[in-house]
């Protein structure tokens, strides 16, 4: 990946690893697109950082991604850089599932379909870019699911699955496939607090942004580093030992 010169969208860019990708971004002279639902939260980021520029975009649902896409080809006249970030994740008791279907669907939409969407609404404009990326920000979990988020760890399972058949088909292209698999970071993700256990932001941003830099295809982070590598028989193990902790600590 080129480090400047870029035109970049962030999907959910007004926090945490987003906002993270995109500081760093705008300090190596890119321009910087973020969206995300919240306006407050965008206008917040663009107070932080002035230079950003900011659209509010719902990635669960493919009118906004359409027209998010749009906006930005019209506003723009490029895009090189798609970093699929945004998402959100759920904590499913699966014997106590009482809410509606859309309220379960809302986390494949915003973890799945938005990237997959929004690869495709791209694909024939990042063909034409002279050099192109796609960043897909996935987990650990991907590979070991944290069984009390069973649909959080399916997605992440599936684009990492998506993010594989990109990259080969792509591999004659001039766009190049990246994964990010983060370990707990620590951002709000899944709610405030859920996730202060987890590393560092800015160590995490500051180690994955030079990998992306350098073009590596698949990047871990402590422990997901080692993740992507188990057997099956260990990526088994591993998910019901964390099974096993998280219940002892939720009892
Ligand atoms: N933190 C971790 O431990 C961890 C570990 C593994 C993977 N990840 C992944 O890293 C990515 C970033 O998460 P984070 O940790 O930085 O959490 P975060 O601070 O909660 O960031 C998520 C961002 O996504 C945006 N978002 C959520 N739903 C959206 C939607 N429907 N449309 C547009 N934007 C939406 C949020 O903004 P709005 O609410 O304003 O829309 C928010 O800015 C996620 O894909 C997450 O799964 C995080």
């Amino acid at each position: 990946m080129q480090s400047s010169g870029n035109t970049v969208l962030i999907t959910g860019g007004a926090s945490g690893i987003g906002l993270a990708l995109a500081k760093r971004f705008l300090a190596l002279d890119n321009e910087v697109i973020i969206c995300g639902r919240r306006e407050e939260k965008l206008r917040q980021a663009k107070e932080e950082f002035p230079s950003l520029h900011t659209r509010v975009a719902d990635i669960a649902n493919a009118n906004d991604r359409e027209a998010l896409v749009k906006w930005t080809l019209n506003h723009f006249g490029r895009l090189n850089i798609l970093v699929n970030n945004a998402g959100i994740q759920n904590r499913i008791a699966i014997q106590k599932a009482n809410f509606t279907w859309s309220e379960y669907q809302q986390e494949i939409a915003v973890n799945l379909e938005g990237p997959i969407h929004l690869t495709l609404l791209l694909m024939e404009h990042l063909q034409v870019m002279a050099q192109a990326s796609i960043i897909n920000i996935s987990s650990g979990l991907a590979i070991v699911p944290a069984t009390w988020a069973p649909i959080y760890s399916a997605t992440k399972a599936a684009l990492h699955s998506f993010s594989t058949s990109l990259r080969l088909q792509l591999e004659d292209t001039k766009i190049e496939v990246m994964e990010v698999l983060p370990p707990a970071v620590n951002t709000d993700l899944g709610g405030t607090g859920l996730h202060t256990f987890g590393a560092p932001l800015s160590e995490f941003a500051d180690a994955v942004f030079a990998r992306l830099l350098a073009g590596e295809q698949e990047i871990g982070y402590g422990g997901t580093e080692e993740r992507l590598h188990l057997t099956k028989k260990e990526q088994d193990t591993a998910a019901k030992q964390m099974w096993e902790n998280f219940k002892h600590h939720n009892r």
